[in-house]
């Protein structure tokens, strides 16, 4: 973090009466201060506790290879290439009669009939493994001796690329003893940090072996679940204190073929049972290819679910409406009369969250796999970027029986991929219809669309279907990263969600994850390699928000005017909110100018009550260079910045706050009532 900086800002934005000389960026001459009147008495709508959330989706390597912590690649030899992400050494065979029946397969390692000929495997991770200094990790197999007898495997921990006379840093053996298949388990600890290592499998002895789901976590998971999360990762989730948590996807719900499509039926159950799906990020941009790239389904629904309990947020699946991606797929979809097992799917998944396990086979799984207690599901929505006719007429059926069963959860439907035009004309009207509870917008746009759309909900219908803006983030033109700029603006596009929080229920950026070695599309709010992560300036913002939610909105104004950027307002952007829960005032004030901005909050009405005192306490997000980032070498370079509290004193005309914008920052004054 520029520190200097930083600190310039707070004391401009904390020390009351400052001028813009002492800026870093002086303000031109012409530089009139602002006022802004905030009105206390008045309520204009309620933030619901779901306003700004996350939005996950297994692209990047945002599950396989990202949250999710298991670190073997193609640990079930079910990949079309049966040895992809395997090196094999020595009398190494593919079978296909393994004990789980949705993936068949598994390998048989014999003796080689040599004595300096090994036979073995070694599985090259994600990009590599990353092994922690002092950490420890649970290796599993399941395994038999085929011909009876008893067979040794040595499973080791490996640096490849070290200098050390032995690559492997931790081993241990496992004596395989059964002509049935067992689950084997051994805990190795690593005693030096390795980026890119590797495991080893090495057959010990002459009795052949059989090995089928060969897996290795981390043994510090998030909340130490077996089958468990990346900690720093899950954390950095929990950490926005988001709201709601839409999950699978994006496109990989509706798949490149119905086939391919996110099922979540194959997700849940023990994990060596989940059949592998292909993700089609693996091969839609032939610029970022990444042939390995398949969904485990080791995080699957049943981990969703518990994740969204654990970081108290909303689950928001979303399921197919029977279209397969329509950018890929013209005519891949099912027929009406073929709809029913995907309304099935819908109706099953509400018994899988909500069920009682005396009276549901769903929900009875739920119980099994450690929940008895039902998740609580509110939200499902029906398709994702879907268009045109077909998707309002596919989409009836699921409304009519979802509703008819569960009036109780709330649908939601799609605006299609485009944040204006004729699909998206076409498809508010008709969500209105169905009387969908929300619609579902996605907006990809660059910063001049961001800065011009302070006031897109200011006159949508206030009553009736609700927004969810889905998917959204700035992407610079020519400057697709995660650098502030494009995090100024968005934090500018929410004040006008947070002012219309009447229309606007629930906020999610997109996307959610990105390894710095297999990304296909940024920008992204988080990012990481093998042992690192870091949370990008967009994070930042996100968490600012959601932070500082409210519970219900105030009037905010200048000039008579919302302030949403709008000519004469020189590129400042404002909301204003009031915690019954905290009970406190919150003001945002973003200044998109690269100038510092003279301004003066004033408060007026009934919850800053005259004669008392009040502590005003700033925080301020802003750099030293628009195009700056935070990267995994210097993760918190850019972070927002609380200052100490400040007097808010009145007088007879009520309180006022004067302060100096920093050039292109994020502000947020909070006042304890
Ligand atoms: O977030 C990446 C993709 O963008 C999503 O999968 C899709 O919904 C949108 O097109």
């Amino acid at each position: 973090m520029n520190r200097i900086f930083i600190l310039l800002a707070l004391t401009l934005a904390g020390s009351g009466r400052t001028t813009a000389q002492t800026t870093a960026r002086p303000a031109p001459q012409s530089a009139a201060a602002h006022e802004m009147t905030i009105n206390t008495s008045k309520r204009t709508a309620s933030v619901q506790p779901t306003m700004y959330g996350i939005f996950f989706e297994d692209i990047n390597y945002a599950a396989d290879g990202g949250l999710y912590a298991e670190l073997v690649k193609n640990r079930s030899f079910e990949f079309p290439d049966r040895y992809m992400g395997w090196n094999i050494f020595g009398k190494v065979e593919v079978r296909d009669d393994g004990p789980f029946e949705r993936n068949p397969h598994y390998v048989r390692l014999g003796a080689s009939g040599h004595n300096y000929k090994y036979t073995g495997l070694e599985n090259e991770g994600y990009f590599g493994i990353g092994y922690a200094a002092d950490a420890e990790y649970r290796f599993t197999v399941w395994a038999r001796v085929p011909e009876g007898g008893e067979a040794t495997l040595a499973v080791m921990l490996c640096d490849p690329s070290t200098q050390d006379e032995r690559q492997q840093f931790a081993e241990t053996r496992l004596k395989i003893d059964s002509p049935e298949w067992k689950q084997y388990e051994a805990v190795l600890k690593s005693d030096r940090e390795v980026s890119h290592g590797t495991l080893r499998l090495m057959l010990r002895g002459t009795t052949p072996v059989d090995v089928e789901h060969v897996s290795l976590f981390p043994v510090d998971t998030w909340r130490g679940h077996r089958n468990g999360m990346r900690k720093d990762l899950a954390q950095a989730l929990a950490d926005l204190h988001p709201g709601v948590f839409r999950f699978p996807g994006g496109c990989i719900v509706e798949g490149t073929d119905l086939a391919t499509r996110y099922q979540w039926k194959n997700s849940v159950g023990p994990v060596e049972n989940r059949p592998l799906n292909e993700n089609r990020w693996h091969y839609t941009f032939t610029h970022r290819f990444f042939p390995d790239y398949f969904q485990s389904y080791g995080l699957g629904f049943y981990e969703y679910f518990l994740l969204a309990e654990e970081i108290g947020a909303e689950p928001l699946p979303v399921l197919s409406v029977g279209l397969a991606c329509q950018f890929q797929n013209k005519t891949g979809h099912a027929s009406m009369d073929e709809l029913q097992p995907y309304i099935d799917d819908v109706l099953d998944l509400i018994e899988f969250a909500n069920g009682d396990p005396a009276q549901n086979k769903w929900a009875a799984l739920r119980a099994e796999m450690g929940h008895p207690e039902p998740f609580g599901l509110k939200f499902v929505a029906i398709g994702n970027e879907q268009w045109g006719e077909i998707y309002p007429e596919h989409l009836r059926p699921f409304i009519e029986q979802v509703r008819a069963k569960y009036p109780q959860i709330k649908l939601i439907g799609s605006s299609g991929p485009e944040s204006e035009g004729e699909k998206f004309d076409y498809l508010w009207p008709e969500m209105r219809k169905l009387g969908a509870d929300l619609v579902d917008e996605h907006f990809y746009r660059p910063e001049a669309w961001f800065l011009s759309q302070g006031n897109r909900y200011d006159n949508y219908p206030r009553k009736g279907t609700k927004v969810f803006a889905g998917e959204y983030a700035c992407h610079g033109r020519g400057k697709k990263w995660n650098h502030f700029e494009t995090a100024l603006y968005e934090a500018a596009f929410m004040t006008g969600l947070e002012r219309n929080a009447d229309v606007v229920e629930m906020a999610t950026y997109a996307p959610l994850f990105a390894h710095i070695d297999g990304w296909q599309w940024r920008p992204d709010l988080i990012w990481f390699d093998n042992l690192r992560s870091f949370r990008s300036c967009s994070y930042y913002v996100q968490q600012l928000f959601a932070c500082n939610r409210g519970t219900h909105v105030l009037p905010l104004t200048m000039d008579g005017r919302v302030v949403s950027g709008q000519a004469g307002q020189d590129g400042l952007f404002a909301s204003s909110v009031i915690d019954d829960e905290r009970n406190e005032l919150i003001v945002k004030v973003v200044n998109t100018s690269r100038e510092a901005q003279p301004l003066t909050l004033r408060f007026d009405g009934k919850a800053l009550r005259k004669g008392n005192t009040y502590k005003i306490t700033p925080t301020v997000f802003t750099v030293d260079d628009p195009d700056g980032e935070n990267t995994l070498d210097n993760p918190e370079r850019y972070v927002p910045v609380t200052g100490a509290p400040q007097l808010l004193t009145g007088d007879r005309s009520g309180f006022a706050f004067e302060t100096t914008l920093a050039p292109m920052s994020v502000n947020l004054y909070r006042i304890a009532l």
